[in-house]
C-alpha cells in the first residue's frame, strides 16, 4: 500500500494508504508542490498526533470513515447493525486504485460493483480529474466498504462511500457519513439557514468544541439548507482568508456537520439522514452515500465560488446558450387563466424583449385555486376549450419560447387521481400526513404511480408542439412519508431523480427549472438534471440581493432565476423603483414576474431598456468571475462580475438602508488587472438611481473615472450618495 498525493487546481490531498486500517487524509488544502516518496513519508510522520496522558496507548488517527476500533470517540462514520450485532467495525484496507476520470454524480443507488486493486504510489498531478478508489472490508462484521474520491481539475473534491452487506442476514445502515479533516487554523464557521421567502440567511460564529449539526428533515433539500458549510481562519471574508467547505448533494433528508474534538481533530462532513428501517441491505446489496463536495481556497468565499462555478460550467450539460429572458405569469394572473389576457401579456412581453414565456400554475383540470386539481395533468377544457396550443403558437409567433409549470410529485385530495388511487400517497399505516397547501405527496417508489406520472408528463410534452421548458415545482415538505409502511424519503428521492432522468432522455431539448416553493430544492444532485433554480418566491429586490448573494456562493449566476417583480412586492409589500428591482435582477437568469399588461408606456420603455442592458452584458455576466465586496458598512452591498481576461467588468453598488456615517466610505472594485488602466462609468442606456444630491464634485458628476486596476481594487471609488433601496450599475472597460 502507499501514500498518495493528488494535486489539482490549487489543492493538494495527501492520503496515507499504507494500512492496515482505513486510509487517513493527512492533508487537504493548499497545493504542496511536487513531493517525492521520502518527502511524502515525512509529511505523514510530521502529522501523527502524540500519545497523551489518559488516552489510548497508540496515536488515534482519523480515517476516511471514523471508527471506534481506531480510537475515535466523536460522531461515527458508520452506524448500523445486524439484529443488534456487527454494530462496530474495524475495516482493513484491501486495495487502493488511482485512475483518471470523474465521479458519476447522477448514479445514486448502484449495487454490487467491482473495483480494481492495482497499487499506485506518490504524486498524481495530471490535467484531468484524478480518481482514487479505496477498497476495504471487515470480514468479522461481514461488510465491505468502497470509498470513491475524485479531485477534479479545479481542486474540487468529491467523496462517496459505498457499503456492501456480505453477510447472510440483513444489515441496517443508520448513518454513513464521509468526513474530511480541517486544520486547527480554521476557527470560525459560516453556514446558511432560512425559510420560505428568506432563503440562504448566513449565520456565523466561532467554531466551538462539539458538533455543529445541520439536519434537514423536509424530504426535500429545504429552504434552510446550508448549501455550503464553511470553516475558515479568523475574519475570513469574500475576498480573503483560508476556507474549507462542504456541500451535501442530496434532495432528501440530509445532514451537514462540523465537529471539533477536545482530542484536537476538526472535521467537516455530510451525508444522508436515514430514518430507522429505511436502508436495510440484504446479502450482496449496497448503499451509496450522496456525493460530498469539498473545496478549499486561500482567497476567501469568492475563491470557493471560483472553484464551484468553474466546475459547474465545465459540465457537459451546463446550459451554454444565452439564458432566455423570461416572463413568468404567476404574479401577473395567479390562477386566473384567460387566453386573451395571456396573449396580451405575451404581446407586451415580446415588446420589452422577453425570450421565454412561462405559463405557471392553473392550466390543468380543476385547478382554479390551490385546493384542487394537483395530480390531474390534463389541460382544463373549461378554461382552455381549444387547449394550450393557441397560446403556445401565439408565444412562438413572437419568436419566444414557451414554458409550462408542473408539480409532478404532488396531489390534492380533491383530484380525480387521488379519488382513484388514495394508496398512491406517501403515508404511514392508518393515517395520512398533515396536509400542507392542501396537498399530499405521490409515492414515486410505487411502480404504478411512477409509470402514470411519467406517462402524463411525457404526454403533455409530446402532445404539444413547442414546450421548451418546464418549471418543476414541489410545494410541501415530506412528513411521515412512508412507502408500504416503511420510511420512504430515500426511495422517493431516488425515484424523482430517475423520473427526471427518463424525461430528459425522452425530451432532451426541454430545459427544466428546479423550484420548490422558491428555493427549497437547491443542491448539486438536482442540478445534475435541471438547468436553473428558482431562488425564492420573494421578488422584493432588497430581500433578493441577500438571497442571491448567498445562493451565488454555490451556483454561478446563469443558474439562478432572478426576476423583476412588481413595484409593490407581493410577499413583503415594500415598494421599489424599477431601477432598484432591475439592478437586483440583472446578473442572474434574468426575467420578469409582473403584470406588464397593466403598466404605463413609460414604464414599459424603461423595462425594455433594462432588458436590453442585460442582453448586452449577458455574455460577461454568465461567464465571468463573481466578486463580492467586503464593505465595512452593512448598509452597502456591492458585487460584480469580471471577465476571465479582466478586460471587462460590471459591478452593482446598492444602498440597503441609511447609515450612521453620512458617507459610508469608498467601495473597492476587486478582481481587475492591477497593471491595467480602466474607465469606470455608470452603465449606459438606463436611468441613473435617485441620489441625495446632485452636486457632488467627484467622479460621478464627471460621468467617469480612469484608474488602474490596482487603485480600483485597493482604494476604490467613492460610494455615491444613494437614497436607501437604490442601486447603481457600473461598467468597467479598458482605458484606450
Ligand atoms: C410556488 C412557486 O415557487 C411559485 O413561483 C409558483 O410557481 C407557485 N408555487 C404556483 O403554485
Amino acid at each position: 500500500m502507499t501514500i498518495v498525493h493528488l494535486r489539482r487546481g490549487r489543492t493538494s490531498l495527501v492520503l496515507d494508504g499504507r494500512g492496515p486500517g482505513l486510509p487517513r487524509i493527512v492533508h487537504w488544502g493548499a497545493d504542496l508542490g511536487p513531493l517525492d516518496r521520502a518527502e511524502l513519508a515525512a509529511v505523514v510522520d510530521a502529522t501523527i498526533p502524540p500519545v497523551v496522558p489518559s488516552s489510548f496507548d497508540a496515536p488515534t488517527v482519523l480515517s476516511l470513515l471514523p471508527e471506534a476500533s481506531a480510537g475515535w470517540s466523536g460522531r461515527p462514520g458508520l452506524a448500523g447493525h445486524r439484529d443488534g450485532r456487527d454494530w462496530s467495525t474495524a475495516f482493513r484496507l484491501d486495495g487502493l486504485d488511482v485512475s483518471d476520470g470523474g465521479p458519476d454524480p447522477g448514479r445514486v443507488a448502484a449495487r454490487g460493483e467491482a473495483v480494481g486493486v492495482p497499487e499506485e504510489d506518490g504524486d498524481h498531478d495530471g490535467a484531468g480529474a484524478a480518481r482514487l478508489t479505496v477498497r476495504a472490508s471487515d470480514p468479522g462484521a461481514a461488510l465491505s466498504l468502497t470509498v470513491e474520491l475524485t479531485l477534479d481539475p479545479t481542486g474540487l473534491l468529491m467523496l462517496r462511500h459505498r457499503l456492501r452487506n456480505d453477510g447472510d442476514r440483513a444489515y441496517e445502515v443508520r448513518e454513513l457519513t464521509p468526513v474530511l479533516p480541517v486544520p486547527a487554523v480554521a476557527t470560525e464557521l459560516l453556514d446558511l439557514t432560512g425559510r420560505w421567502c428568506r432563503e440562504r440567511s448566513p449565520q456565523r460564529h466561532p467554531w466551538p468544541m462539539g458538533a455543529w449539526v445541520r439536519e434537514g428533515r423536509h424530504g426535500r433539500t429545504g429552504h434552510d439548507a446550508t448549501l455550503l458549510l464553511i470553516a475558515g481562519t479568523a475574519g475570513f471574508g469574500f475576498g480573503h482568508g483560508e476556507v474549507w467547505a462542504v456541500h451535501t448533494a442530496w434532495s432528501g433528508d440530509h445532514v451537514t456537520v462540523a465537529e471539533r474534538r477536545p482530542t484536537g481533530e476538526a472535521t467537516l462532513g455530510g451525508g444522508e439522514l436515514l430514518t430507522p428501517g429505511e436502508i436495510v441491505l440484504g446479502r450482496g446489496e449496497e448503499y451509496g452515500t450522496p456525493l460530498l463536495y469539498a473545496l478549499w481556497s486561500d482567497a476567501g468565499l469568492d475563491g470557493l465560488s471560483d472553484v464551484l462555478h468553474t466546475h459547474l460550467r465545465a459540465r457537459p450539460k451546463h446550459p451554454r446558450t444565452p439564458r432566455p429572458v423570461t416572463l413568468n405569469v404567476w404574479e401577473a394572473v395567479y390562477f386566473d387563466h384567460d387566453l386573451d389576457r395571456l396573449k396580451g401579456l405575451a404581446d407586451r412581453a415580446a415588446e420589452v424583449g422577453v425570450e421565454r414565456f412561462v405559463l405557471d400554475d392553473g392550466w390543468f383540470r380543476g385547478r382554479r385555486h390551490d385546493r384542487a386539481g394537483l395530480g390531474d395533468w390534463w389541460v382544463d377544457d373549461d378554461v382552455w376549450p381549444d387547449g394550450l396550443q393557441p397560446l403556445i403558437d401565439h408565444v412562438r409567433g413572437h419568436g419566444m419560447q414557451f414554458g409550462l409549470w408542473v408539480e409532478p410529485e404532488m396531489v390534492n385530495p380533491d383530484s380525480d387521481l387521488y379519488r382513484a388511487h388514495p394508496d398512491w400517497v406517501l403515508q404511514t399505516p392508518g393515517r395520512l400526513p398533515p396536509e400542507w397547501r392542501h396537498q399530499q405527496v405521490l409515492d414515486l417508489a410505487h411502480p404504478e404511480a411512477y409509470a402514470h406520472l411519467l406517462e402524463r408528463l411525457d404526454a403533455v410534452l409530446s402532445e404539444h408542439e413547442g414546450i421548451a421548458y418546464l418549471k418543476w415545482d414541489h410545494n410541501r415538505d415530506l412528513t411521515e412519508a412512508g412507502h408500504r409502511g416503511r420510511p420512504g424519503v430515500h426511495a422517493q428521492t431516488v425515484a424523482v431523480y430517475r423520473l427526471l432522468d427518463e424525461l430528459r432522455r425522452r425530451h432532451p431539448e426541454v430545459e427544466i427549472e428546479s423550484c420548490s416553493s422558491g428555493g427549497a430544492r437547491v443542491d448539486l444532485e438536482i442540478l445534475h438534471r435541471t438547468d436553473r433554480v428558482w431562488a425564492s418566491d420573494c421578488n422584493d429586490a432588497l430581500e433578493r440581493l441577500a438571497i442571491q448573494r448567498w445562493t451565488g456562493l454555490l451556483l454561478p449566476p446563469e443558474l439562478i432565476g432572478t426576476h423583476i417583480g412588481p413595484e409593490r412586492s407581493h410577499t413583503t409589500h415594500r415598494v421599489h423603483d424599477l431601477g432598484f428591482r432591475a439592478t437586483a435582477a440583472l446578473f442572474g437568469h434574468h426575467g420578469i414576474e409582473w403584470d406588464i399588461g397593466a403598466i404605463t408606456a413609460s414604464e414599459r420603455a424603461e423595462l425594455a431598456a433594462w432588458v436590453t442592458l442585460h442582453k448586452r452584458l449577458r455574455p460577461l455576466l454568465h461567464s465571468g468571475r463573481i466578486v463580492r465586496v467586503d464593505h465595512p458598512d452593512s448598509a452597502v452591498q456591492a458585487h460584480g462580475v469580471v471577465a476571465h481576461d479582466r478586460s471587462h467588468a460590471v459591478y452593482a453598488i446598492s444602498r440597503l438602508t441609511t447609515s450612521v456615517a453620512q458617507v459610508p466610505g469608498m467601495v473597492r472594485l476587486p478582481g481587475l488587472d492591477p497593471q491595467r488602466r480602466y474607465v469606470v462609468r455608470p452603465a449606459a442606456g438606463v436611468p441613473e438611481p435617485a441620489v441625495l444630491q446632485m452636486t457632488e464634485p467627484g467622479w460621478l458628476v464627471k460621468g467617469e473615472a480612469t484608474l488602474s486596476g490596482a487603485v480600483l481594487g485597493s482604494v476604490g471609488v467613492q460610494m455615491p450618495a444613494l437614497h436607501p433601496e437604490q442601486a447603481l450599475v457600473l461598467e468597467v472597460t479598458p482605458a484606450s
